[in-house]
């Protein structure tokens, strides 16, 4: 990850040769950049003169050897000063990290900013500077040289450091989801994948991982079911921290980790198939926040449960029309083995409900692709038996940019997943699909508050946006570390 670093030091030369100043709209120009503006005999006035450089939130000028020592100075507008909030700082630094476009450490001129959004500001620098790129042999092409340092001149540094430490875990806890949700199924197979959580000990987090003849003796049919057509066998990983009160009910979430889904015998068409590598994204987010949560000493007790398996085709295969014994002891009849997301959730919920009597549970699945035709890649769809929780969630979206939608939910939608010989069936049909998945869901929840956040939209970006380079998104690490932190965790 990118290292940051604060300085209150705003003298003239400043530390580095490739300089980043935030410019207002409205405020006055900071000590540094008046600085800079007469070591280059005016070239950054100049500059911002000659290219009409308003200032405006998002718009940056870059002038590579502008002079007086310095190899590059970048000017990244944030709007109009009493307008700028955590989002737009987030945007700001990003901006700033990437237009330094260098290999070396670059300054970053916060010195204008309140602590916290100077934090906010080191926060999006590093989520914006997020590349995976583990496969590569041979450096990317010169304009995109990755930034190894950045230091943020600061007005109050010991302030803006403090308010930084929890976002420092929060930029891990992303990194970390979106380094597995990139990870190739031939590499990430649900072992491995197991075996990267086991890392998470090292933090304090307590990582328990069920292997098939255990899930077995439990009765997990509907999980199994999915995985038996796999060579690659399924694992099941529980992930506690214990922040809290140790009486006290940990909040629960639950991670589709599909780690290739093909379809299984109802095959998907081979255009696009490769996509489904990331079809364990719910669970690498349920990885990352409680990463985040660990590394923040977090002051809450939190339980996480993933649900590893591949869903692969070959003569032990499920078939369509084959009928499992959930963990639950409800039946479900396959109609369609590519709806394989909510047979593994299935299992985990009902387990995860039993065994922690959780506080709530939040579950996340790239589960449906009718939620990409219902919400596109703005929003990840909300179903919640619980108004409050749902009111919680969406606020927590807002406040964090991964932003949810809430669908419903319904008596109507039930009777769609009605079987002629099981419980139910697993799948409900074309109109609804999202909605008819999500009461297959509710099937396995019991009086506890529960959220489903259908995150197939909302994965992986296909376009490069400023806190969230194109790539896998870890979508829900920080909507889900807001939520603990306003909803859920002591104040002070
Ligand atoms: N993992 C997919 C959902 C998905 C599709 C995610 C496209 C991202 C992009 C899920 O397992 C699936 O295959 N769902 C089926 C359900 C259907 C068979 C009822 C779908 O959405 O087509
Ligand atoms: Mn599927
Ligand atoms: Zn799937």
């Amino acid at each position: 990850m990118l290292q940051i670093e604060f300085t209150a030091e705003t003298a003239f030369p400043p530390a580095c040769e490739a300089v980043a100043l935030l410019v207002s709209e409205d405020g006055a120009r900071s000590a540094l950049f008046t600085e800079v503006d007469r070591a280059t005999e005016g070239a950054v006035s100049r500059a911002m003169q000659a290219a009409s450089f308003t200032a405006a939130r998002g718009k940056t000028l870059s002038l590579p050897g502008p002079g007086g020592g310095l190899s590059r100075v970048v000017l990244v507008g944030t709007g109009r000063e009493a307008e700028l909030d955590s989002r737009g700082a987030e945007a700001a630094g990003s901006h700033a990290a990437t237009a330094l476009k260098t290999a070396a450490g670059g300054l970053l001129d916060a010195s204008a900013l309140p602590a916290a959004l100077a934090a906010r500001a080191a926060l999006g620098a590093a989520l914006g500077a997020y590349r995976f790129d583990r496969y590569r042999t041979r450096e990317k092409a010169e304009d995109k040289p990755r930034l190894a340092r950045l230091v943020l001149a600061v007005g109050e540094q010991a302030a803006a450091q403090s308010a930084w430490t929890p976002l420092a875990a929060l930029a891990e806890g992303v990194s970390l989801a979106r380094d597995l949700v990139s990870e190739p199924a031939n590499v990430l197979t649900p072992a491995v994948f197991a075996d990267r959580i086991g890392e998470l000990a090292a933090l304090g987090v307590d990582v328990e991982v069920v292997g098939p003849a255990a899930m077995e003796e439990l009765g997990f049919g509907a999980l199994l079911g999915v995985s038996q057509g796999s060579d690659n066998e399924p694992r099941m990983v529980i992930m506690r921290w214990t922040g809290g009160a140790d009486d006290e009910a940990p909040l629960g979430f639950i991670g589709k980790g599909v780690t290739f889904d093909s379809g299984g015998i109802s095959i998907k068409p081979a255009a696009g198939m490769e996509d489904m590598k990331w079809d364990m994204a719910g669970a690498a987010a349920v990885v990352g926040l409680m990463a985040t949560l660990a590394r923040r000493a977090a002051r809450v007790n939190a339980v996480g449960v993933v649900g590893l398996v591949e869903n692969m085709l070959s003569g032990r295969a499920q078939r369509p029309g084959d009928v499992v014994t959930s963990y639950s002891g409800q039946t479900i009849e396959v109609i369609n083995t590519d709806a394989e997301g909510r047979l593994v959730l299935a299992d985990l919920l009902w387990y995860a409900q039993e065994r922690f009597k959780p506080r709530f549970m939040i579950d996340l699945a790239t589960l449906t692709g009718a939620i990409i035709v219902s919400l596109g890649h703005e929003h990840a769809g909300l179903f919640a038996n619980d108004d409050a929780l749902a009111r919680q969630l969406l606020e927590a979206g807002t406040a964090s940019g991964e932003t949810l939608w809430r669908m419903p939910l319904g008596e109507a939608y039930d009777k769609l997943i009605r079987s002629d010989i099981a419980d139910m069936k697993n799948v409900g049909g074309r109109p609804g699909g999202s909605i008819s998945a999500a009461q297959f869901l509710q099937r396995f929840v019991t009086g506890t508050p529960w959220a489903h956040l259908d995150i197939a939209g909302v994965a992986w970006s296909s376009k490069d946006a400023a806190t969230v380079p194109k790539g896998a998104t870890a979508f829900g690490v920080r909507l889900l570390d807001r939520l603990v932190s306003e909803s859920f965790e002591p104040a002070g």
